[in-house]
């Protein structure tokens, strides 16, 4: 292994000043000829995710430490998805940032990253991915299901289901203060199919986390014992150099986006698995998840999609069972972090035959196909994503509508309950200026709210259009990240209250009729907004490089060389 070593203009000298601050530690020199594993230490009590992570953190060192490494545990920034203003997704290219240079500059061989949170895993498999220094992930892991008068309660589809009920008049004030005391039960990251475990699956799919480790609870000894092994397989992993770039490959991405689909997961990781995949040279397009989503059923009965949540999943078995009974589907050859094949790895997974229902065979699934679709028109050439499984209305799935336009997330909240309102049950709710650029960050703020003089009619489901985004564990007919967004002068922003509206998700289409003289016309007219808020600092650099959702909200500066220089972004 070649050791990195801090440079003075002198490299004795750059060696022995190293050393010597180094036994502070209680090593001594010849200790560091070990494998040296860092420990991406994301423990926050602000980021509440990831605030038990802390036992993990030492078992991980004690794995380390049994296979014959020297475990270094270092910061990075942590967010919270609940916590953090004005979105988190603002802040995962930073997160992606530090945790990349962190790897690359330390003078570590190896690191384990301790992720969980929505945008944690991703920033961290993005980081991995550029650093290319061997790397495993671990998550903290989701929470336990929750439990309210006999009924199982899932952080967050029941926050929103629950708050909408609240608005319609059927939900109490004390009856919504209990189910608040017990939406978030335990440690753990959101415990249904949202974002959080959906990026989780992915990465155990890719290979990239220990089989099992993406489902076990927060609050099970077995999170511990994984933590030890991952611990143990990091220090093989630098022995053997094996990197990121050798596992995240074409087919692992592939695997990865079929276990998004089994899953009935997040719209959010389409963004994410186009954000990893590029920082490695690999040019996903959305079309790839429309031709693998025609032929992926959906096989986890696990909300928002199905009934039942992560610690049911994890029951049965979790992403070895999964991948095991859609293993027809999966390039099986490839390597992963245990140092073998996943072919090898599927070897004794298998699925709790007493958990039949949240793990459908394939001759029998939830859904044949079709967990996600990408949908292409004038409103959104470039595409825009849609999870037709977690619709409440699934007539909507083919619906036209005259268009009712919020210019703004700030526009919507001050009109979208306002009783003169004009909307109807039939109309399709446009948000504009909600995408990467326009909020900026591309908020959580797609399943925009049902008027609450409809909930009172009891309308629960509309189309609803915008360039942003939404939690995993959100539901309805929501068309989502139309590209290019409003604010860079995407059609999206070009719809004006009136136009009608067709959308046809199965036939992938989603347009604004009207003619193309009129956009045109409409076009010329477009002036990009002059933005008042963040005139300085970190957001500010996020208006000006990020790239827009279907090419993974990435930023242009941080993709390999070689794609700038096809984008003209370097010389
Ligand atoms: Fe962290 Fe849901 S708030 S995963």
């Amino acid at each position: 292994m070649k050791k990195r070593v801090t440079s003075y203009g002198d490299a004795g000298f750059s060696q022995f000043i190293q050393n010597a601050f180094r036994k502070h530690l209680g090593y001594d020199e010849e200790d560091y000829e070990k494998p040296i594993i860092g420990i991406c230490n994301t423990y926050s009590e602000i980021n509440r995710c990831h605030s038990h992570i802390k036992p993990l953190i030492q078992s991980v060192k004690n794995g380390i430490l049994m296979a014959g490494g020297i475990p270094l545990e270092f910061p990075t920034i942590s967010i919270g998805e609940m916590f953090t203003s004005p979105t988190t997704m603002l802040y995962r290219n930073l997160v992606a940032m530090d945790t990349e240079e962190m790897i690359s500059a330390q003078p570590i061989d190896g690191v384990v990253l301790i992720g969980g949170c929505d945008k944690m895993t991703p920033a961290q498999l993005m980081a991995a991915a550029s650093a290319n220094k061997p790397a495993i992930l671990l998550t903290g892991g989701p929470m336990e299901n929750g439990e309210y008068n006999g009924k199982t309660l899932g952080a967050c589809s029941d926050c929103r289901y629950y708050w909408q009920e609240y608005k319609a008049g059927e939900v109490s004030d004390e009856e919504l203060k209990q189910i608040n005391n017990r939406l978030a039960p335990t440690a753990g990251h959101c415990m249904v199919m949202g974002s959080a475990s959906t990026i989780s699956v992915c990465a155990e799919a890719m290979g990239m986390m220990l089989p099992g480790a993406a489902a076990a609870p927060a609050t099970v000894n077995e999170r511990l014992r994984l933590a030890k092994e991952t611990g143990k397989k990091i220090v093989e992993l630098v022995k053997n150099e094996l990197t990121p770039a050798k596992i995240m490959t074409k087919e692992a991405i592939d695997n990865g986006i079929r276990a998004l689909l089994a899953v009935g997961g997040s719209t959010n990781a389409v963004i994410h698995l186009i954000a990893i995949a590029r920082r490695l040279g690999i040019p996903l397009e959305l079309k790839r998840f429309n031709e693998l989503s025609e032929t992926t059923p959906l096989l986890a009965n696990l909300r928002p999609a199905g009934e039942y949540q992560m610690e049911d999943f994890y029951h049965a078995g979790g992403v070895p069972a999964l991948l095991k009974e859609m293993a027809s589907l999966l390039h099986l050859d490839v390597m992963t972090v245990t140092g073998t094949t996943l072919r090898e790895n599927l070897e004794q997974a298998e699925i709790n035959p007493a958990y039949r229902h949240i793990i459908k065979s394939m001759e029998s699934p939830l859904y044949e196909n079709g967990a996600l679709k990408v949908v292409y028109g004038n409103l959104a050439p470039n595409g825009a994503v849609i999870k037709p499984k977690a619709v409440i209305n699934p007539k909507l799935l083919r619906h036209r509508g005259k268009a009712v336009v919020f210019t703004s997330i700030a526009d919507m909240e001050e009109r979208i309950n306002d009783p003169n309102l004009e909307v109807d049950p039939d109309s399709v709710l446009i948000l504009q200026n909600a995408g990467p650029v326009g909020a900026p960050g591309m908020p959580e703020a797609g399943m925009i709210p049902i008027p609450e003089k409809l909930l009172k009619q009891g309308v629960r489901d509309m189309v609803r259009i915008s360039d942003c985004r939404m939690s995993g564990t959100a539901f309805g007919t929501v068309v989502l990240h139309a590209a290019p967004e409003a604010a860079v002068g995407g059609p999206i922003g070009l719809v004006r209250d009136g136009d009608i509206i067709e959308l046809d998700v199965p036939k992938g289409e989603l347009n604004v009729l009207i003619s193309d003289e009129e956009m045109e016309k409409r076009r010329a007219s477009f002036s990009p907004p002059q933005f008042a808020d963040f005139p300085r600092g970190y957001p500010s650099l996020y208006r000006k490089h990020v790239l827009q959702a279907d090419e993974g909200c990435d930023f242009d500066f941080l993709l390999p060389v070689e794609i700038q220089k096809e984008k003209g972004e370097v010389g």
